[in-house]
């Protein structure tokens, strides 16, 4: 058990879910006490996989009002993120890794009113992060190597999440990939606001189990 203070919100990644019964999906984890929807786009490219793209998120967005976080996995961001925004999503966050004009594609999403995030992969210093810190209302520390549910965490990034607690940094911090009852308790130890999890809840039975219990352990 951690000390920590803050409520921590749970993330349900849609990855996991069953995509023909998404909308009995979703209503599921809200009714368990799920906070957000983490919805992870894929490219194919940025990535190797391919999940979904706006029209999916424009149909998620009409079946629920819950804050949509929308995870784009993709190589050219400037060229998609107001396709989001426009489908309904609440929050649209990019990788720094990116081969794009990032701050472009920050000030797109901003101008749309939504929030943005910056995603750091495993491997990238959280330095990387510093030039759009002051745009972002969200930092996603991977905790994997994006493109896949059902990996192992990667203990290493918290001191990402420590480091980011120091700077001039006053958004949320949210944690994606291998999130589970054993290591949410270190994340928010570290100092992390979300648990994105796919895994630890679309793959139980009871997902409002599921959810109190990555809860209790974070708690
Ligand atoms: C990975 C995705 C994650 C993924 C997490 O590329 O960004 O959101 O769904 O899945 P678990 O929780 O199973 O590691
Ligand atoms: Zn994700």
């Amino acid at each position: 058990m951690s000390t920590a203070v803050r409520a921590v919100k749970i993330a349900p990644s849609l990855l996991s879910a069953d995509f023909a019964r998404l909308d009995t999906e979703i209503h599921d984890v809200l009714e368990g006490g799920a906070d957000l929807l983490h919805l992870d786009v894929m490219d194919g490219h940025f990535v190797p996989n391919i999940t979904f793209g706006p029209p999916v998120v424009k149909s998620i967005r009409g079946c629920t009002d819950a804050v949509l976080d929308c995870h784009l996995m993709i190589s050219d961001p400037t060229k998609y993120v107001e396709a989001f925004c426009d489908a309904g999503a609440d929050w649209v966050s990019i990788h720094a890794e990116v081969d794009d004009d990032v701050d472009q594609a920050l000030d797109m999403i901003l101008a749309k009113g939504k929030r943005a995030g910056i995603v750091l992969n495993p491997d990238t210093p959280v330095e990387k992060a510093a030039p759009y810190l002051e745009k972002c209302g969200l930092v996603l520390i991977m905790s994997v190597f994006p493109g896949f549910g059902g990996q192992s965490f990667i203990p290493d990034v918290l001191d990402k999440v420590r480091a980011l607690r120091q700077m001039d940094y006053a958004g949320e911090i949210s944690i994606d990939g291998g999130i589970a009852e054993a290591t949410a308790p270190q994340a928010v130890e570290a100092g992390v606001d979300i648990l994105v999890a796919g895994t630890a809840v679309f793959g139980q039975d009871n997902r409002k189990a599921a959810i109190e219990t990555l809860r209790g352990a974070a708690a």
